[in-house]
Protein backbone atom coordinates (compact mmCIF):
# COMPACT_ATOMS: atom_id res chain seq x y z
CA UNK A 1 0.00 0.00 0.00
CA UNK A 2 1.12 3.56 -0.47
CA UNK A 3 1.25 5.62 2.35
CA UNK A 4 -0.06 8.94 2.66
CA UNK A 5 -0.31 11.84 5.33
CA UNK A 6 -3.43 13.58 3.14
CA UNK A 7 -5.44 12.55 -0.20
CA UNK A 8 -6.89 15.07 -2.26
CA UNK A 9 -10.07 13.72 -4.40
CA UNK A 10 -10.83 16.37 -6.71
CA UNK A 11 -14.05 15.91 -8.24
CA UNK A 12 -14.01 17.76 -11.58
CA UNK A 13 -10.68 17.65 -11.85
CA UNK A 14 -10.53 18.40 -15.75
CA UNK A 15 -13.19 21.55 -14.90
CA UNK A 16 -12.90 24.98 -15.67
CA UNK A 17 -12.27 26.18 -12.46
CA UNK A 18 -9.74 22.68 -11.93
CA UNK A 19 -7.68 24.03 -15.62
CA UNK A 20 -8.33 27.92 -13.79
CA UNK A 21 -7.45 27.82 -10.43
CA UNK A 22 -7.28 24.47 -8.41
CA UNK A 23 -4.23 23.39 -10.14
CA UNK A 24 -2.30 26.42 -10.35
CA UNK A 25 -2.89 26.96 -6.74
CA UNK A 26 -1.79 23.62 -5.50
CA UNK A 27 1.45 23.67 -7.84
CA UNK A 28 1.66 27.34 -6.32
CA UNK A 29 1.92 25.21 -2.92
CA UNK A 30 4.23 22.82 -4.25
CA UNK A 31 6.51 25.41 -5.55
CA UNK A 32 6.91 27.47 -1.85
CA UNK A 33 7.28 23.84 -0.27
CA UNK A 34 3.50 23.77 1.54
CA UNK A 35 2.74 20.69 0.09
CA UNK A 36 3.72 17.79 2.33
CA UNK A 37 5.87 15.01 -0.06
CA UNK A 38 3.17 12.16 1.05
CA UNK A 39 0.32 14.13 -0.04
CA UNK A 40 -1.76 12.81 -2.93
CA UNK A 41 -4.02 14.38 -5.26
CA UNK A 42 -6.61 12.34 -6.77
CA UNK A 43 -8.30 13.77 -10.26
CA UNK A 44 -11.93 12.29 -11.35
CA UNK A 45 -13.66 12.59 -14.11
CA UNK A 46 -15.71 11.75 -16.58
CA UNK A 47 -13.34 11.10 -19.45
CA UNK A 48 -11.49 7.86 -19.62
CA UNK A 49 -7.78 8.55 -19.70
CA UNK A 50 -4.90 7.02 -17.86
CA UNK A 51 -2.53 8.35 -15.29
CA UNK A 52 -0.36 8.98 -17.74
CA UNK A 53 -2.49 10.72 -20.22
CA UNK A 54 -3.50 12.97 -17.07
CA UNK A 55 -0.65 14.04 -15.97
CA UNK A 56 0.29 15.15 -19.13
CA UNK A 57 -2.97 16.98 -19.73
CA UNK A 58 -2.39 18.96 -16.09
CA UNK A 59 1.12 19.35 -17.15
CA UNK A 60 0.23 21.65 -20.40
CA UNK A 61 -2.50 23.43 -18.86
CA UNK A 62 -0.30 24.32 -15.74
CA UNK A 63 2.15 25.67 -18.43
CA UNK A 64 -0.99 28.02 -19.69
CA UNK A 65 -2.28 28.88 -16.62
CA UNK A 66 -0.18 29.12 -13.91
CA UNK A 67 0.61 33.11 -13.70
CA UNK A 68 3.37 35.05 -13.49
CA UNK A 69 7.08 33.15 -14.01
CA UNK A 70 7.01 30.16 -16.44
CA UNK A 71 6.42 27.35 -13.89
CA UNK A 72 9.19 25.98 -12.31
CA UNK A 73 9.82 22.80 -14.23
CA UNK A 74 11.44 20.82 -10.83
CA UNK A 75 8.33 21.99 -9.14
CA UNK A 76 5.76 20.38 -11.54
CA UNK A 77 7.67 17.07 -11.71
CA UNK A 78 7.33 16.97 -7.52
CA UNK A 79 3.27 18.14 -8.34
CA UNK A 80 2.45 15.40 -11.13
CA UNK A 81 4.24 12.85 -8.91
CA UNK A 82 1.54 12.90 -6.21
CA UNK A 83 -1.48 12.62 -9.27
CA UNK A 84 -3.17 10.02 -10.18
CA UNK A 85 -6.61 9.86 -12.14
CA UNK A 86 -10.05 7.70 -11.88
CA UNK A 87 -12.80 8.33 -14.66
CA UNK A 88 -16.02 8.26 -13.11
CA UNK A 89 -19.52 9.19 -13.94
CA UNK A 90 -20.25 10.51 -10.61
CA UNK A 91 -23.94 9.88 -11.28
CA UNK A 92 -23.50 6.05 -11.46
CA UNK A 93 -23.30 4.31 -8.31
CA UNK A 94 -21.38 0.98 -9.51
CA UNK A 95 -18.31 3.42 -11.06
CA UNK A 96 -17.29 4.81 -7.50
CA UNK A 97 -16.02 1.14 -7.05
CA UNK A 98 -13.52 2.50 -9.05
CA UNK A 99 -12.98 5.19 -6.21
CA UNK A 100 -13.55 3.01 -3.15
CA UNK A 101 -10.17 0.84 -4.85
CA UNK A 102 -8.13 3.40 -5.90
CA UNK A 103 -8.44 4.74 -1.91
CA UNK A 104 -7.98 1.39 -0.50
CA UNK A 105 -4.30 0.78 -2.18
CA UNK A 106 -3.47 4.30 -0.28
CA UNK A 107 -2.68 4.30 3.79
CA UNK A 108 -3.98 7.93 4.76
CA UNK A 109 -4.75 9.59 7.91
CA UNK A 110 -7.02 12.39 6.08
CA UNK A 111 -9.23 12.75 3.38
CA UNK A 112 -10.28 15.86 1.83
CA UNK A 113 -13.50 15.44 -0.94
CA UNK A 114 -13.38 18.65 -2.84
CA UNK A 115 -16.65 19.06 -5.26
CA UNK A 116 -15.79 21.26 -7.79
CA UNK A 117 -18.63 20.38 -9.96
CA UNK A 118 -22.30 22.13 -10.04
CA UNK A 119 -24.21 22.13 -6.98
CA UNK A 120 -26.66 19.66 -8.19
CA UNK A 121 -24.51 16.66 -7.66
CA UNK A 122 -23.35 17.31 -4.42
CA UNK A 123 -26.19 14.86 -2.50
CA UNK A 124 -25.41 12.57 -5.41
CA UNK A 125 -21.56 12.11 -4.89
CA UNK A 126 -22.12 12.23 -1.08
CA UNK A 127 -24.43 9.47 -0.63
CA UNK A 128 -22.42 7.04 -3.11
CA UNK A 129 -19.23 8.13 -1.19
CA UNK A 130 -20.80 7.07 2.05
CA UNK A 131 -22.22 3.84 0.18
CA UNK A 132 -18.62 2.84 -0.04
CA UNK A 133 -17.73 3.56 3.10
CA UNK A 134 -14.91 6.45 2.64
CA UNK A 135 -16.68 8.96 4.49
CA UNK A 136 -15.37 9.03 8.25
CA UNK A 137 -15.26 11.63 11.05
CA UNK A 138 -12.29 13.19 9.71
CA UNK A 139 -13.22 13.31 6.09
CA UNK A 140 -13.36 17.36 4.65
CA UNK A 141 -15.60 18.03 1.80
CA UNK A 142 -14.94 21.19 0.14
CA UNK A 143 -17.91 23.33 -1.92
CA UNK A 144 -18.33 25.61 -3.62
CA UNK A 145 -20.87 28.37 -4.55
CA UNK A 146 -23.43 29.23 -5.52
CA UNK A 147 -24.77 27.04 -2.47
CA UNK A 148 -28.39 27.11 -3.81
CA UNK A 149 -30.67 30.08 -5.26
CA UNK A 150 -32.29 31.73 -2.55
CA UNK A 151 -33.00 30.49 0.80
CA UNK A 152 -35.37 27.68 0.25
CA UNK A 153 -32.30 25.81 -2.12
CA UNK A 154 -29.36 26.79 -0.15
CA UNK A 155 -30.96 25.01 2.74
CA UNK A 156 -31.62 21.54 0.41
CA UNK A 157 -28.28 22.07 -0.40
CA UNK A 158 -27.10 22.17 3.38
CA UNK A 159 -29.23 19.34 4.41
CA UNK A 160 -27.96 17.00 2.09
CA UNK A 161 -24.54 17.82 2.80
CA UNK A 162 -25.54 17.75 6.54
CA UNK A 163 -26.76 13.91 6.01
CA UNK A 164 -23.02 13.30 5.47
CA UNK A 165 -21.03 15.64 7.33
CA UNK A 166 -21.18 17.25 10.75
CA UNK A 167 -20.69 21.11 10.29
CA UNK A 168 -17.11 20.75 11.04
CA UNK A 169 -16.25 18.80 8.23
CA UNK A 170 -17.53 21.19 5.86
CA UNK A 171 -15.88 24.05 4.03
CA UNK A 172 -17.87 26.37 1.75
CA UNK A 173 -16.11 28.20 -0.24
CA UNK A 174 -16.52 32.08 -0.75
CA UNK A 175 -12.88 32.96 -2.64
CA UNK A 176 -12.72 36.10 -1.47
CA UNK A 177 -12.10 34.99 1.87
CA UNK A 178 -8.62 33.77 0.46
CA UNK A 179 -7.78 37.24 -0.65
CA UNK A 180 -4.46 38.27 0.93
CA UNK A 181 -6.01 42.01 2.03
CA UNK A 182 -9.64 40.83 2.70
CA UNK A 183 -8.08 38.98 5.67
CA UNK A 184 -5.89 41.81 6.32
CA UNK A 185 -9.35 43.80 7.04
CA UNK A 186 -9.23 41.93 10.53
CA UNK A 187 -5.55 42.59 10.95
CA UNK A 188 -5.81 46.52 10.28
CA UNK A 189 -9.52 46.63 12.33
CA UNK A 190 -8.19 44.68 15.61
CA UNK A 191 -4.79 45.11 15.79
CA UNK A 192 -4.55 48.84 15.53
CA UNK A 193 -6.16 50.25 18.23
CA UNK A 194 -6.37 53.28 16.36
CA UNK A 195 -8.84 52.12 13.89
CA UNK A 196 -10.76 50.10 16.63
CA UNK A 197 -11.31 52.97 18.85
CA UNK A 198 -12.83 55.11 15.72
CA UNK A 199 -14.95 52.52 14.53
CA UNK A 200 -18.58 53.10 15.11
CA UNK A 201 -21.63 55.79 14.01
CA UNK A 202 -19.96 58.38 16.60
CA UNK A 203 -17.09 58.49 13.93
CA UNK A 204 -18.37 57.16 10.79
CA UNK A 205 -20.53 58.98 8.56
CA UNK A 206 -20.69 56.38 6.20
CA UNK A 207 -18.74 53.25 3.87
CA UNK A 208 -18.84 52.65 0.47
CA UNK A 209 -18.30 48.59 -0.62
CA UNK A 210 -17.15 48.90 -4.42
CA UNK A 211 -16.55 45.77 -6.38
CA UNK A 212 -16.32 46.86 -9.91
CA UNK A 213 -15.37 44.28 -13.22
CA UNK A 214 -14.69 45.58 -16.41
CA UNK A 215 -15.28 41.91 -17.86
CA UNK A 216 -18.64 41.09 -18.93
CA UNK A 217 -20.04 37.61 -18.43
CA UNK A 218 -17.37 35.66 -20.18
CA UNK A 219 -18.96 33.05 -22.20
CA UNK A 220 -20.94 32.36 -19.12
CA UNK A 221 -24.57 33.14 -20.24
CA UNK A 222 -26.34 30.52 -19.15
CA UNK A 223 -25.44 30.40 -15.71
CA UNK A 224 -25.55 34.10 -15.48
CA UNK A 225 -29.03 34.87 -16.36
CA UNK A 226 -30.31 32.28 -13.91
CA UNK A 227 -28.35 34.57 -10.98
CA UNK A 228 -27.41 37.82 -11.94
CA UNK A 229 -25.25 40.02 -10.28
CA UNK A 230 -27.33 39.68 -7.10
CA UNK A 231 -26.78 36.43 -6.33
CA UNK A 232 -23.52 36.26 -8.37
CA UNK A 233 -21.69 38.78 -5.97
CA UNK A 234 -23.69 40.38 -3.06
CA UNK A 235 -25.17 37.46 -1.38
CA UNK A 236 -21.57 35.83 -0.94
CA UNK A 237 -18.62 38.42 -1.13
CA UNK A 238 -19.80 41.91 -0.97
CA UNK A 239 -21.92 40.47 2.01
CA UNK A 240 -18.76 38.50 3.43
CA UNK A 241 -16.77 42.33 3.19
CA UNK A 242 -19.58 44.04 4.51
CA UNK A 243 -19.27 41.44 7.82
CA UNK A 244 -15.53 41.85 8.14
CA UNK A 245 -16.14 45.79 8.07
CA UNK A 246 -18.96 45.86 10.41
CA UNK A 247 -18.74 43.11 12.90
CA UNK A 248 -17.46 43.55 16.29
CA UNK A 249 -14.54 42.14 17.38
CA UNK A 250 -14.08 38.45 17.73
CA UNK A 251 -13.10 37.07 20.89
CA UNK A 252 -10.07 34.95 19.35
CA UNK A 253 -8.90 33.99 15.85
CA UNK A 254 -10.67 30.42 16.23
CA UNK A 255 -13.39 30.04 12.73
CA UNK A 256 -16.59 30.02 15.02
CA UNK A 257 -16.00 33.28 16.57
CA UNK A 258 -15.09 35.03 13.51
CA UNK A 259 -17.89 33.19 11.94
CA UNK A 260 -20.42 34.30 14.77
CA UNK A 261 -19.62 38.13 14.84
CA UNK A 262 -20.67 37.65 10.84
CA UNK A 263 -23.91 36.24 11.51
CA UNK A 264 -24.37 39.04 13.99
CA UNK A 265 -23.95 41.33 11.43
CA UNK A 266 -26.06 39.67 8.54
CA UNK A 267 -29.14 39.44 10.98
CA UNK A 268 -28.94 42.94 11.83
CA UNK A 269 -28.60 43.81 8.47
CA UNK A 270 -32.42 45.54 7.65
CA UNK A 271 -34.24 44.26 5.19
CA UNK A 272 -34.77 47.08 2.25
CA UNK A 273 -38.45 47.79 2.54
CA UNK A 274 -40.36 47.69 -0.28
CA UNK A 275 -42.43 50.68 -0.38
CA UNK A 276 -38.73 52.80 -0.82
CA UNK A 277 -37.07 50.49 -2.89
CA UNK A 278 -37.13 52.41 -5.74
CA UNK A 279 -34.90 54.68 -4.38
CA UNK A 280 -32.98 52.94 -2.25
CA UNK A 281 -32.03 49.95 -5.24
CA UNK A 282 -30.29 50.05 -9.00
CA UNK A 283 -30.70 47.56 -11.02
CA UNK A 284 -28.57 47.64 -14.31
CA UNK A 285 -27.24 45.72 -17.14
CA UNK A 286 -24.31 46.68 -19.62
CA UNK A 287 -25.39 47.74 -23.52
CA UNK A 288 -22.57 48.10 -25.77
CA UNK A 289 -19.82 50.36 -25.21
CA UNK A 290 -16.27 51.11 -25.21
CA UNK A 291 -13.54 49.11 -22.55
CA UNK A 292 -10.27 49.95 -22.98
CA UNK A 293 -10.80 51.53 -26.35
CA UNK A 294 -12.45 48.33 -27.67
CA UNK A 295 -16.09 48.33 -28.61
CA UNK A 296 -17.31 45.37 -26.24
CA UNK A 297 -20.83 43.72 -27.12
CA UNK A 298 -23.80 44.60 -24.66
CA UNK A 299 -25.00 41.87 -22.14
CA UNK A 300 -28.05 40.94 -24.78
CA UNK A 301 -25.52 40.49 -27.56
CA UNK A 302 -23.83 38.01 -25.91
CA UNK A 303 -23.33 34.46 -27.35
CA UNK A 304 -26.42 32.50 -26.32
CA UNK A 305 -28.67 35.50 -24.89
CA UNK A 306 -32.04 35.87 -24.88
CA UNK A 307 -33.25 38.95 -25.69
CA UNK A 308 -36.12 38.59 -23.10
CA UNK A 309 -34.00 38.50 -20.30
CA UNK A 310 -34.76 41.22 -17.53
CA UNK A 311 -31.04 39.80 -15.50
CA UNK A 312 -29.07 42.24 -13.92
CA UNK A 313 -24.98 42.57 -14.35
CA UNK A 314 -25.01 45.77 -12.13
CA UNK A 315 -26.74 46.57 -8.97
CA UNK A 316 -26.35 49.51 -6.02
CA UNK A 317 -27.70 49.88 -3.00
CA UNK A 318 -28.04 51.57 0.28
CA UNK A 319 -27.97 49.28 3.14
CA UNK A 320 -28.47 50.15 7.35
CA UNK A 321 -27.16 47.63 10.07
CA UNK A 322 -29.49 48.00 13.18
CA UNK A 323 -27.58 47.83 16.05
CA UNK A 324 -25.93 49.86 18.35
CA UNK A 325 -22.17 50.41 16.45
CA UNK A 326 -24.39 51.43 13.24
CA UNK A 327 -27.19 53.43 14.27
CA UNK A 328 -27.62 55.46 11.13
CA UNK A 329 -24.91 54.74 8.97
CA UNK A 330 -25.38 54.26 5.13
CA UNK A 331 -23.63 51.34 3.90
CA UNK A 332 -23.63 51.93 0.07
CA UNK A 333 -22.82 48.96 -2.31
CA UNK A 334 -22.30 48.67 -6.23
CA UNK A 335 -20.73 45.76 -7.98
CA UNK A 336 -21.30 45.70 -11.52
CA UNK A 337 -19.73 43.67 -14.64
CA UNK A 338 -18.63 46.19 -17.95
CA UNK A 339 -17.78 49.04 -15.07
CA UNK A 340 -14.48 50.97 -16.66
CA UNK A 341 -12.04 48.94 -14.50
CA UNK A 342 -11.26 46.36 -12.52
CA UNK A 343 -11.13 47.41 -8.62
CA UNK A 344 -12.23 46.17 -5.46
CA UNK A 345 -12.67 49.00 -2.71
CA UNK A 346 -13.79 49.94 0.15
CA UNK A 347 -14.02 53.50 1.64
CA UNK A 348 -14.79 53.98 5.14
CA UNK A 349 -15.45 57.80 5.29
CA UNK A 350 -15.10 59.54 8.93
CA UNK A 351 -17.27 62.55 10.21
CA UNK A 352 -16.09 65.89 9.75
CA UNK A 353 -14.49 67.70 12.41
CA UNK A 354 -16.99 68.47 16.08
CA UNK A 355 -15.63 71.93 15.15
CA UNK A 356 -15.15 73.29 11.27
CA UNK A 357 -12.88 76.44 11.38
CA UNK A 358 -11.55 76.41 7.97
CA UNK A 359 -12.66 77.69 4.67
CA UNK A 360 -16.47 76.99 4.62
CA UNK A 361 -16.04 75.93 0.42
CA UNK A 362 -13.77 73.48 1.63
CA UNK A 363 -16.37 71.86 4.31
CA UNK A 364 -17.11 68.78 1.39
CA UNK A 365 -13.85 67.45 1.04
CA UNK A 366 -12.29 67.91 5.13
CA UNK A 367 -12.91 64.65 6.51
CA UNK A 368 -10.73 61.28 6.41
CA UNK A 369 -11.10 58.44 4.55
CA UNK A 370 -9.54 54.89 4.77
CA UNK A 371 -9.37 53.44 1.58
CA UNK A 372 -8.90 50.07 0.96
CA UNK A 373 -7.94 49.11 -2.16
CA UNK A 374 -8.44 44.64 -2.12
CA UNK A 375 -7.82 44.73 -6.02
CA UNK A 376 -5.75 45.15 -7.99
CA UNK A 377 -2.69 46.77 -5.97
CA UNK A 378 -3.78 45.59 -2.61
CA UNK A 379 -3.17 48.63 -0.63
CA UNK A 380 -4.11 50.87 2.51
CA UNK A 381 -4.40 54.23 2.34
CA UNK A 382 -5.47 57.14 4.53
CA UNK A 383 -6.11 60.35 3.41
CA UNK A 384 -5.38 62.96 6.12
CA UNK A 385 -5.54 66.75 5.73
CA UNK A 386 -3.06 69.13 5.87
CA UNK A 387 -2.49 72.70 5.34
CA UNK A 388 -2.00 73.79 1.34
CA UNK A 389 2.06 75.13 1.29
CA UNK A 390 2.44 78.23 0.01
CA UNK A 391 2.67 81.72 1.47
CA UNK A 392 -0.37 82.87 -0.67
CA UNK A 393 -2.82 79.82 0.40
CA UNK A 394 -3.51 81.29 3.96
CA UNK A 395 -4.90 77.86 5.65
CA UNK A 396 -6.60 76.15 2.43
CA UNK A 397 -6.87 73.02 3.26
CA UNK A 398 -5.96 69.60 0.80
CA UNK A 399 -6.16 65.99 1.38
CA UNK A 400 -2.96 63.72 0.93
CA UNK A 401 -2.98 60.08 1.32
CA UNK A 402 -1.09 58.22 4.39
CA UNK A 403 -0.11 55.10 1.69
CA UNK A 404 0.70 51.87 2.26
CA UNK A 405 1.02 49.88 -0.92
CA UNK A 406 1.77 46.36 0.12
CA UNK A 407 4.07 45.07 -3.01
CA UNK A 408 6.13 48.22 -2.22
CA UNK A 409 6.56 48.08 1.28
CA UNK A 410 6.91 44.90 1.88
CA UNK A 411 8.66 43.49 -1.12
CA UNK A 412 7.26 40.44 -0.73
CA UNK A 413 7.18 39.52 -3.96
CA UNK A 414 4.13 38.36 -5.66
CA UNK A 415 0.51 37.88 -3.48
CA UNK A 416 -0.99 34.31 -3.18
CA UNK A 417 -3.79 33.76 -4.92
CA UNK A 418 -7.43 33.23 -2.88
CA UNK A 419 -7.30 29.54 -4.06
CA UNK A 420 -3.73 29.16 -2.66
CA UNK A 421 -4.36 30.37 0.89
CA UNK A 422 -7.90 28.33 1.08
CA UNK A 423 -6.48 24.35 -0.11
CA UNK A 424 -3.69 25.46 1.93
CA UNK A 425 -6.17 25.93 5.20
CA UNK A 426 -8.10 23.23 4.07
CA UNK A 427 -5.19 20.85 3.80
CA UNK A 428 -4.75 22.48 7.61
CA UNK A 429 -7.93 21.63 8.93
CA UNK A 430 -8.98 25.19 9.51
CA UNK A 431 -11.96 26.79 8.79
CA UNK A 432 -11.65 30.31 9.47
CA UNK A 433 -12.24 31.47 5.44
CA UNK A 434 -14.90 29.22 5.02
CA UNK A 435 -18.81 29.81 5.10
CA UNK A 436 -20.86 28.64 7.54
CA UNK A 437 -24.39 27.43 7.14
CA UNK A 438 -26.00 29.90 9.09
CA UNK A 439 -23.74 32.71 7.40
CA UNK A 440 -25.24 31.28 3.80
CA UNK A 441 -28.76 31.19 5.02
CA UNK A 442 -28.89 34.46 6.12
CA UNK A 443 -27.07 36.06 3.09
CA UNK A 444 -30.22 34.68 1.26
CA UNK A 445 -32.74 35.27 3.48
CA UNK A 446 -31.84 39.07 3.14
CA UNK A 447 -31.11 38.52 -0.78
CA UNK A 448 -34.59 36.89 -1.06
CA UNK A 449 -36.55 39.56 0.62
CA UNK A 450 -34.83 42.37 -2.38
CA UNK A 451 -35.52 40.23 -4.83
CA UNK A 452 -39.22 39.74 -3.74
CA UNK A 453 -39.18 43.91 -3.59
CA UNK A 454 -37.91 44.43 -7.13
CA UNK A 455 -40.33 41.63 -8.64
CA UNK A 456 -42.91 43.05 -6.93
CA UNK A 457 -42.47 46.46 -7.58
CA UNK A 458 -41.29 45.19 -11.52
CA UNK A 459 -37.96 47.35 -11.03
CA UNK A 460 -36.14 46.60 -14.13
CA UNK A 461 -32.26 46.54 -15.00
CA UNK A 462 -31.54 50.11 -16.54
CA UNK A 463 -29.35 50.06 -19.15
CA UNK A 464 -25.67 51.39 -18.85
CA UNK A 465 -22.77 51.28 -21.83
CA UNK A 466 -20.04 49.18 -21.26
CA UNK A 467 -17.27 51.27 -20.19
CA UNK A 468 -19.34 53.15 -17.75
CA UNK A 469 -20.09 53.33 -14.05
CA UNK A 470 -23.36 52.11 -14.67
CA UNK A 471 -26.72 53.67 -15.09
CA UNK A 472 -26.88 57.34 -13.63
CA UNK A 473 -30.03 56.59 -10.94
CA UNK A 474 -26.61 54.79 -9.49
CA UNK A 475 -25.22 58.12 -8.56
CA UNK A 476 -28.67 59.66 -7.76
CA UNK A 477 -29.00 57.12 -5.67
CA UNK A 478 -26.02 58.48 -3.39
CA UNK A 479 -26.39 61.98 -4.29
CA UNK A 480 -29.91 62.07 -2.82
CA UNK A 481 -28.01 61.72 0.53
CA UNK A 482 -25.52 64.60 -0.28
CA UNK A 483 -22.51 62.47 -1.36
CA UNK A 484 -21.11 60.81 -4.08
CA UNK A 485 -18.87 57.42 -5.20
CA UNK A 486 -15.50 57.90 -4.33
CA UNK A 487 -14.58 58.09 -8.44
CA UNK A 488 -16.80 61.44 -8.49
CA UNK A 489 -15.44 63.14 -6.00
C1 LIG B 1 -17.13 34.87 -9.05
C2 LIG B 1 -18.29 35.27 -9.92
O1 LIG B 1 -17.58 34.34 -7.85
O2 LIG B 1 -16.31 36.00 -8.80
C3 LIG B 1 -17.82 35.93 -11.21
O3 LIG B 1 -19.09 34.14 -10.22
C4 LIG B 1 -16.86 37.06 -10.89
O4 LIG B 1 -18.93 36.42 -11.94
C5 LIG B 1 -15.76 36.60 -9.95
O5 LIG B 1 -16.32 37.53 -12.12
C6 LIG B 1 -14.90 37.78 -9.51
O6 LIG B 1 -13.81 37.30 -8.79
P1 LIG B 1 -12.45 38.12 -8.71
O7 LIG B 1 -11.58 37.33 -7.79
O8 LIG B 1 -11.92 38.18 -10.13
O9 LIG B 1 -12.81 39.47 -8.19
Amino acid sequence: KREANSVFVMFGALGDLARRKLFPALYQLQHAGLLEDNCLILGVSLEDMDEEKFREEIRSRLDTFVKGEAPNPDSVEKLLAKLSYVAIDLAQAEDYAKLATALQGIQYQDLILYYATPPALYAVISEHLSNIGVVKDNTRVVVEKPIGHDYASSTQINNHLAQFFRESQIYRIDHYLGKETVQNLIALRFANSLFESQWDHNHISHVEINVAESVGIEGRWGYFDKAGQLRDMVQNHLLQLLCLIAMDPPSDLSADSIRDEKVKVLKALKPIPHEHMDLLLVRGRYARGIIEGKVVPGYLEEEGANELSQTETFVAFKAEIANWRWAGVPFYLRTGKRLPEKLSQIIVHFKPAAHYIFDPDQKRIAHNKLMIRLQPDEGISLQVLTKDQGLDKGMRLRQGPLQLNFSQAFQAGRIPDAYERLLWEVLKGNQYLFVRRDEVECAWKWCDQLIAGWEKLGIQPKKYPAGSWGPASAITLIARDGLSWHEDL
